[in-house]
């Protein structure tokens, strides 16, 4: 017959002695293991004189429940610890800084286009997108431009494989296609997007380049509409302290024709090679739309009239922002580039 008063104080200090799970599962064989003390003496209850195997069943069996009990305990006790020692040590600092992602934005050519999308959205115009690859019928004959013509030298371009087929030197070509496609109706309308020309570059000029096109078609559309219209989206772009000068030009498909200047003042220290000397920058051409560019797009000038632009929102950019070279806009240097 064991001493169960011996065996559980053998089997408390034992548990005591445990620091780990380990440990606590090499008790748990001990005592309840196949041949585990504990269960021995349970099974010892047949030995045991008949007066005294009640009590002595109970209590093994209290002690068996008491026992395991508290090694339920230790066992959470310590899986408790190593979770918070490991919680710990092994602790993952999120506070670390991370790498900051390249935060990009918007080039300076777009935020200038949309500037002027605001403005002229303001005044009523539509956006109207036309092609990049153009014909040389709509780039230049039906703008007034046969073969030959002398003013086709100033657009000398980008040719294709395909004869008659070209790269555009001029949004103005998207006039044509808006004409035929809103025909009656009256037009108002901006044609942004992207020309290409085959000349030197230099600080002022570039071989590709946005521009701006503006097309206005209706019943009595007259010079002051296109002058009032230049005007107020100037102050809008520039603001009060910038002049604009508007001097008689000439281009094919408008008659007349004028140019617009903005003034960057001589003494300014970037002025010199774009300006060239003279105190003003040229943003953009404009008109009357020629009679023949009108039947062209199929509005008979007898009945309708209209006014058409076109401005270069780099040079716009240029002389908002004091940028001294164009060919700036597409070195993609970030230098450059984040600065706006
Ligand atoms: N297409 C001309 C150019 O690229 C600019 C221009 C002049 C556009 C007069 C127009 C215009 O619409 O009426 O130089």
């Amino acid at each position: 017959m064991v001493d169960l008063a011996t065996l559980e104080q053998a089997a408390l200090t034992a548990l005591q002695a445990c620091t780990d799970e380990p440990a606590l599962r090499a008790w748990n064989t001990r005592f309840f293991g196949k041949h585990g003390e504990v269960l021995q003496a349970l099974k010892g209850v047949g030995a045991v004189p008949p007066d005294q195997r009640k009590s002595y069943g109970q209590e093994a069996n209290r002690l068996k429940e008491d026992l395991l009990a508290r090694y339920e305990n230790a066992l959470a006790e310590v899986r408790a610890r190593t979770l918070e020692q490991s919680l710990q040590t092994d602790r993952l600092d999120i506070t670390l800084p991370g790498r900051p992602a390249p935060r990009g934005r918007l080039h300076l050519s777009n935020q200038t286009l949309r500037q002027i999308y605001a403005i002229f959205a303001d005044m009523g115009f539509q956006i109207y997108r036309s092609r990049e690859i153009e014909d040389d019928l709509t780039n230049f004959e039906l703008l007034n431009m046969p073969p030959h013509h002398p003013a086709r030298d100033m657009w000398d371009t980008f040719y294709t494989t395909t004869p008659g087929v070209i790269l555009r030197t001029h949004t103005s070509p998207g006039q044509i296609h808006v004409m035929r496609e809103l025909f009656p109706r009256p037009i108002r309308v901006i044609l942004p997007g992207m020309c290409y020309r085959y000349e030197q570059i230099t600080a002022r000029s570039e071989i590709m380049f946005h521009q701006v096109e503006g097309l206005v078609i209706g019943e009595k559309i007259t010079m002051a509409d296109l002058k009032g219209t230049i005007t107020a989206f100037a102050r809008r772009l520039f603001g009060p302290e910038r002049q604009i000068r508007i001097r008689s030009s000439y281009f094919p498909f408008t008659e007349p024709s004028i140019e617009v200047d903005v003034d960057w003042p001589k003494d300014d220290p970037i002025s010199g090679d774009i300006s060239k000397g003279t105190g003003w920058l040229e943003i953009m051409g404009a008109g009357m739309v020629h009679p023949v560019v009108l039947r062209h797009g199929g509005y008979d000038p007898a009945k309708y009239s209209g006014f058409a632009f076109g401005m270069g929102p780099e040079r716009i950019a240029m002389r908002k922002y004091g940028i001294d070279d164009i060919r700036q806009f597409w070195k993609n240097d970030l230098r450059f580039l984040s600065q706006f």
